[in-house]
């Protein structure tokens, strides 16, 4: 399901539970279904987002902000919703009111902004919106630490926020905390797993000075590729995973057979092969989430062909994955476009009829129709990837005439790349 759906999904179910009267009886049972709900989203800018909509609903306000306290900047920051989008807002901690929070941990509720000298009416004079009733509270994670604030705004029907409001907030904010904390580990690991696979990928293009680049393209098109078939989320993902690490196995390839210019014989040409299944073996070693597992598998697939001449395994095409088919085609696109030393780079035009002549065979109709397809978004990412290209270099000798079209119509028939 697309993220926004469900984020539609969450909110309605916040409203459903929020709009029932909150009664003090009530008020645990609805603070605690609020929690659990908070507690399964993973992404932290929709949790800001779900966590604000429900503590305007529970506090009976106008609006409310959730800041995060960013301790290497000592700033706290937030997102504010905007027409187009949204936009990040930061202020140092201990300056103005949620900064003072951030800094004391100390709720701060006043009746009236205007009247204390810490509040910014900035926001309102750009926006014409008139703060009244203001309620910052601290988040508080771990041993007390303050890692957010709540700022509520203009209470509804009377004159400022309750203490019954402080004790709402009190509750709420020590499972957001844990939501909050939970949902910043994600996105740690989230960053240290993508640059992880991003560093694999360049480590296996610097091998070799012909591919340069190679792997980091080949995942742009298939994302373009993937995108325009209606892949979205999670596949995409898997996709991106995918096309980054499809040739990782070269890393067991000697780099006389890696680097050899001109035509290999049959025994080199076996030996350059294993590299598909090494990438599977190797990637067999990463413990990929759950829903990554085939991850490895759409790598290995890479040069499996739809008439189940491909290698290593020699598919049948039933058997080759939709991820596998769509990086088959970016390789490709990327063996044909960008130059290799037994070809120059081939016009868009040139590159999209040796396609056509691969489809049914080699790549997957569905797949090349696709390419046609999205050409436009293909060639603007075409244009903006040329400067990862191999540059021209002298030590590599040109390769005799006909050894290059040899090898040209091997890159056509195998895209060894
Ligand atoms: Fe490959
Ligand atoms: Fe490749």
């Amino acid at each position: 399901m697309p993220e926004e759906r469900r984020a539609a999904e969450r909110r309605t179910k916040l409203r459903r539970t929020t709009d029932r009267k909150v009664t003090t009886g009530s008020r645990l049972d609805v603070i605690l279904d609020v929690t659990r709900r908070l507690m399964s989203i993973t992404d932290l800018d929709a949790l800001l987002r779900d966590m604000a909509e429900a503590t305007t609903q529970l506090l009976d306000s106008d609006r409310a902000t959730i800041f995060i306290v960013d301790r290497e900047r000592n700033e706290i920051w937030s997102r504010v919703a905007l027409g187009t989008g949204s936009d990040e807002i930061r202020q140092a901690v201990g300056v103005g009111i949620a900064g003072t929070v951030a800094e004391t941990g100390e709720a701060i509720n006043i009746p009236d902004a205007y009247r204390d000298p810490r509040f910014n009416p900035e926001h309102d004079k750009r926006s014409g919106y008139r703060t009244r009733s203001l309620l910052t509270f601290p988040m508080k994670g771990q041993n007390s630490r303050v890692i957010g604030v709540f700022q509520v705004v203009n209470k509804h029907g009377r004159e400022r926020f309750t203490e019954e409001d402080e004790e709402t907030l009190a509750s709420l904010g020590a499972s957001a905390a844990v939501a909050v904390e939970n949902a910043q580990l994600v996105a740690e690991q989230r960053r240290l797993w993508e640059t992880l696979i991003e560093t694999l990928a360049v480590t296996i293009d610097a091998r070799d000075q012909q591919t340069a680049g190679h792997s980091q393209r080949v995942t742009r098109y298939a994302e373009v590729i993937g995108r325009g078939m209606g892949l979205a989320g999670i596949e995409l993902e898997k996709l991106r995973a995918a096309a980054l690490l499809h040739d990782y196995g070269k890393i067991a390839v000697r780099d006389e057979f890696l680097q050899k210019p001109g035509k290999l014989d049959d025994a080199e040409f076996a030996y350059m092969k294993a590299h598909a299944e090494k990438t599977g073996e190797f990637l067999a070693h990463l413990e990929f989430p759950h829903d990554m597992r085939e991850v490895p598998i759409i790598a290995a697939q890479h040069h499996e062909r739809m008439d189940g001449k491909g290698y290593p395994r020699g598919l049948p095409a039933e058997r080759i994955l939709r991820g596998a088919r769509i990086v088959a085609a970016a390789d490709v696109f990327d063996a044909l476009t960008a130059p290799r030393y037994y070809k120059p780079a081939y016009t868009v035009e040139k590159t999209l009829e040796l396609m056509d002549g691969m489809a049914g065979d080699h790549l997957d109709p569905e797949v090349v129709a696709a390419v046609h397809r999205l050409l436009k978004d293909l060639e603007w990412t075409l244009e903006s990837l040329k400067h990862t290209w191999p540059k021209p270099s002298q030590e590599v000798a040109p390769a005799a005439e006909g050894a290059l079209s040899e090898r040209d119509q091997a890159a056509v028939k195998a895209s060894d790349g």
